[in-house]
Order: structure tokens, then C-alpha cells, then sequence
């Protein structure tokens, strides 16, 4: 009963919906909010200036009544972060308002400089620069401060550094990835952007043996993406199904050419179906022109490239079982339900490939699959090992597969094959799984997650944030010493409320 009464009470803090996320995007920046100022440093007679991005900057009326050239015209709380993971210097977003959702003061605020030694600028490369550090009021974490991106608030007449979010609970602070918002996934380009964080070295950086994107000059005239640098990409198959992503070239991705050759690379990256679509080009076919790409370690430009996420989502990282009624998997579980290790992806696909597993593998991923889930979304050349979630597949989809497995079948599988209802469930039906190997012979599909329904127990969400406390002494907000610390700001487990002005 105790553990049951304290889900009611984590829930609400966790769960923010996806039209609540998706509301919070608009409606940012309002030009109605601009104020006219006689003396513009804007363009003669306008009271705002758009950028690229859609921000608008334009004069606002400050506390006292004067007016001050502004990035934001609305409080933004930034959606797409749950929590801060470690520093986050690299934050550049526009979040405006502090963890407790006081509103930020701009950074020109004069008595503020002396306790801070930046080692950045408070600028924005979001804001292309447009603005000094002086008229933002973005959070930012100019001196490295443990906990996170922060800005000044106001707290009756005193400035306190605020931190703008709470630190993710330790248990996120495992692996390298940066979690993300999942009602924000797969974060296609347009709906919300992510340009502020897609190429940042201090992420990029983190990615072992990521693949500088290069444009080759014998291939120039072929229509693909093309990135000139390392960064994560938000476009094409991969995207649309698990976000952004970054080109990788390391020891897994060698393993994979070196075991399952160029030539059925290039057969699985230039289906025949595309040589049959009339090329214009006078030489080389588009197909041709790919397979010498592959050939020639052009993978990239090849339009099939290995690969690994750029991002997790918070909440999938956190996720104990799996219910009926989840439908996508973005985070970075590495263990099956058993808590045997995954494979990474591409050396279950060159082992599928190549015949050392059970053939039904091959035929529900590669062979036997009418939408060619596996190999049109490249999930075969994913370098990771994360557990990855199938699209479940249709009654319809099923019957046809089955037939077509009784035909295929019937002539060459060994008695003791696996069993089709089993892993057709396993693999499309039962959510995210992977490959792992069970002895020396045997790589079996395993599903990462017990079902909800199945535990009797009710589970408790884990915690995605970490309290933080005002010390006594200082005043100063630092991490708990004690969670049962008086001063820790309880969220959910007491429902109690921070005072105003608390210390
Ligand atoms: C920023 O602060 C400096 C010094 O405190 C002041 O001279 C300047 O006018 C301020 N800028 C704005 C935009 O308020
Ligand atoms: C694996 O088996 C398939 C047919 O089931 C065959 O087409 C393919 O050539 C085999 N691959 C290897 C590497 O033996
Ligand atoms: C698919 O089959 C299952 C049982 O095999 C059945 O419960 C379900 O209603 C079917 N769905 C559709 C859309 O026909
Ligand atoms: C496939 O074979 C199994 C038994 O081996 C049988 O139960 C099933 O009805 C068959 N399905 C089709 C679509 O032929």
C-alpha cells in the first residue's frame, strides 16, 4: 500500500504529455510584446528584429519602467531538458526562468559580476551573436558550476544564482549519452529545434571514432546529405525512426565489412529496386555510383553509413518494465530482461547474415520482412548495442510472414529450429530487445524488459531528479549533504512546498 501511495505521488512530476511539450514551444517570442524605443539600435522605425531561427529581440520594459533590448519576449522553460547531467556548459538554449520557474534577470544586471569568473561568454550560438551577453537572460554556465546552467533571480531585493534545473537523479549520470525529453523524439528538424546542441564539440567530442562527414570529389555530382563536419544529423531514415544521429567508423563497423564483405553491404544499402528507377546521368547509374562508394569507403557519402544515436530519452533510461501500451524505446539499456549483455547490432547482423545463427532470424529481419524494417531504417549498421524497439507488426503482415515462413522452410530447416510464433513475438511484438549470446553457439533474441502487466508488485517510477538544498550556512543552493536534510526541496515523496524565501 506504502509503495502503491507513493506512484500516485512521483507520477505527476514525471510525466509531462506530449501536447503540454509541444505547447510549450509556441508562442515564444511575440512581436506584440515589443515596446518602441526613440532611440532604436534596430533598423530605423521597428520596434523588433527576427532572426533565422524565428526569435525575435525587441525592447521590453524592465521593473523600473526603462527599456531594454531583449532576446525573449516570453518565460521559456526549455521542455526538452528534464534535468542537468554534470555541467552542461554547453547548454545554449533559451530557458529563461530558474528550476523553481522564477524568471531570470538579464545578465547586465550590475551588481551581479563579482562573485562569477566566467570562463565563457553568457552568449548564445543559437542567437547567431545578434545580441551582447548583456541583453540575455538565458540560463547559462559561464563558471562550470557543478549544478548545472544557472541565472541570477530576484529574491525580495537580493540576487541568488539559481540553478535552472535540478540535477538528474546519479543513477543518469551513467554512460556518455546526453538524455533528452522523450515526448520531444525523434526531434525531427522543424518541430523542435535542436540546433542549438547538434554540433557541439563538447557532445560530439564525447563520441569515440565518430566519422568526419567529407564531400569526395569524384562523387560530387551524386545527390546525398552531405555534412562537412562532425556532427549529429537530423535527416533521413534513421532520424525519422530514433533521432538524431552520428556517423561512426570504429573497430565494430570494420568487423561488419570485414565479416560480412563490401559486396552485401552494397546489396543491402542499393536495393535492386532502385536500379530499376530511370537515371538521367549519362555514365554511371546512381546504384553503380554507390556500390564504387562502398567500394572505396565512401560509406557515408554512399547514403550507408554506420551509425549510433546521439541522444537517449530521460525517461526511457529510467523505464523498469514495459507495458502493454508503450509504443517507442529510445533509451540506452544495454542488458536483456535476464541481464545478459546485447550485442552490438552490427555483429548480430553480420552473424544473422552470415548463417551462424538460427535461420529465423534471417528470415524475420532480413529475408521473410515485407516492409524491410531491419535494413531500410539501417538498424543493421547501428555500432551500438542499445535495445532497440521493432515496429510491431499487423495480424495481416503476420499471416503473410508465417505462410512464407511454412514454404521457405519446409525444405531446409533442421528439426530443432527455433520456433516462429516465439520469436516473430519476441521480435516485433513484445517491445525493445537485442541480440545476445546465450553459449558459444547459440545468439538468441531476448527482450529487454519484463512486461508491466506480469509484476504483481506495482512498480515505482524511478526519480529522473536529484533535490537540491540551500545551505544554512551560505544560502547557497548546492546538493543535498543528507537527503534527509530540513532544507531539501521534497518533491512528491512529502507534499510539501518550498517556502518563499526559504533558507
Ligand atoms: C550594462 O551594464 C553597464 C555597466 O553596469 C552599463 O553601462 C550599461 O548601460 C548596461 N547595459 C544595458 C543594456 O543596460
Ligand atoms: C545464408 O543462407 C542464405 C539462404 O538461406 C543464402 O542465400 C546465403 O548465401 C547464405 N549466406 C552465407 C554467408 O552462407
Ligand atoms: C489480431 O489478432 C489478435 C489475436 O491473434 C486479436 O486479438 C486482435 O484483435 C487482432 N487484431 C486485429 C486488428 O484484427
Ligand atoms: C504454418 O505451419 C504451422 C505448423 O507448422 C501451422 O500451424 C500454421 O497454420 C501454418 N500457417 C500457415 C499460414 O500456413
Amino acid at each position: 500500500m506504502k509503495n502503491f501511495l507513493e506512484i500516485l505521488v512521483f507520477l505527476p512530476t514525471l510525466i509531462v504529455g506530449i501536447s503540454k511539450f509541444q505547447q510549450q514551444f509556441q508562442k515564444l517570442s511575440l512581436i506584440e510584446d515589443c515596446v518602441v524605443s526613440p532611440t532604436t539600435i534596430l533598423k530605423d522605425n521597428e520596434k523588433y528584429y527576427r532572426d533565422e531561427m524565428g526569435n525575435v529581440f525587441c525592447y521590453r520594459k524592465q521593473h523600473d519602467g526603462s527599456l531594454k533590448l531583449g532576446s525573449t519576449s516570453r518565460s521559456f522553460a526549455d521542455p526538452r531538458f528534464l534535468c542537468a547531467k554534470g555541467e552542461m556548459n554547453w547548454y545554449r538554449g533559451r530557458r529563461n526562468v530558474a528550476f523553481d520557474q522564477k524568471p531570470c534577470e538579464f545578465w547586465n544586471t550590475s551588481s551581479i559580476q563579482q562573485n562569477v569568473k566566467p570562463t565563457k561568454s553568457f552568449s548564445s550560438y543559437s542567437m547567431r551573436r545578434f545580441l551582447l551577453d548583456e541583453y540575455e537572460n538565458f540560463c547559462r554556465n559561464p563558471d562550470d558550476w557543478e549544478l548545472g546552467p544557472w541565472c541570477w533571480t530576484r529574491n525580495g531585493g537580493a540576487l541568488e544564482k539559481t540553478p535552472c534545473f535540478q540535477p538528474c537523479s546519479p543513477k543518469l549520470f551513467e554512460g556518455i549519452f546526453i538524455c533528452l525529453n522523450k515526448w520531444g523524439f525523434p526531434y525531427k528538424m522543424g518541430d523542435f529545434d535542436l540546433t542549438d546542441i547538434m554540433d557541439l564539440p563538447e557532445l560530439v567530442g564525447s563520441f569515440k571514432n565518430v566519422q568526419l562527414q567529407f564531400e569526395n570529389r569524384r562523387l560530387s555530382d551524386f545527390p546525398v546529405f552531405r555534412y562537412q563536419t562532425k556532427t549529429c544529423v537530423n535527416s533521413g531514415k534513421i532520424a525519422e525512426n530514433f533521432g538524431p544521429w552520428i556517423a561512426v567508423l570504429d573497430g565494430k563497423a570494420q568487423e561488419f565489412i570485414r565479416d560480412s564483405g563490401r559486396r552485401t553491404l552494397w546489396e543491402l544499402c542499393t536495393p535492386e529496386i532502385r536500379e530499376k528507377t530511370p537515371i538521367i546521368r549519362i555514365e554511371q547509374s546512381e546504384v553503380t555510383k554507390r556500390r564504387v562508394a562502398i567500394q572505396e569507403d565512401e560509406i557515408t557519402a554512399a547514403d550507408c553509413t554506420f551509425w549510433r544515436q546521439c541522444f537517449s530519452a530521460c525517461q526511457d533510461d529510467t523505464k523498469l518494465c514495459w507495458k502493454k501500451t508503450d509504443s517507442s524505446y529510445f533509451g540506452a539499456k544495454k542488458t536483456s530482461k535476464f541481464l545478459e549483455t546485447c550485442l552490438p547490432w552490427t555483429k548480430s547482423a553480420a552473424l544473422i547474415l552470415n548463417n551462424k545463427t538460427d535461420e529465423i532470424y534471417r528470415f524475420l529481419l532480413f529475408d521473410g520482412d515485407p516492409q524491410n524494417y531491419f535494413v531500410e531504417n539501417r538498424v543493421f549498421l547501428n555500432t551500438e548495442n542499445f535495445c532497440m524497439n521493432f515496429r510491431k507488426k499487423s495480424n495481416s503482415t503476420h499471416a503473410k510472414m508465417q505462410k512464407l515462413w511454412n514454404q521457405t522452410r519446409s525444405e531446409t530447416s533442421p528439426e530443432n529450429s527455433l520456433d516462429f510464433e516465439t520469436e516473430f513475438e519476441k521480435v516485433f511484438q513484445n517491445g525493445p530487445g537485442c541480440f545476445v549470446q546465450k553459449n558459444e553457439k547459440l545468439v538468441i533474441f531476448e527482450s529487454c524488459f519484463q512486461n508491466c502487466e506480469s509484476i504483481l508488485e506495482p512498480v515505482k517510477e524511478p526519480k529522473i531528479t536529484q533535490n537540491i538544498c540551500k545551505s544554512k550556512k551560505s544560502g547557497k543552493w548546492d546538493f543535498c549533504k543528507n537527503p534527509e536534510d530540513e532544507n531539501a526541496l521534497y518533491r512528491g515523496r512529502r507534499r510539501r512546498k518550498p517556502k518563499n524565501g526559504e533558507k
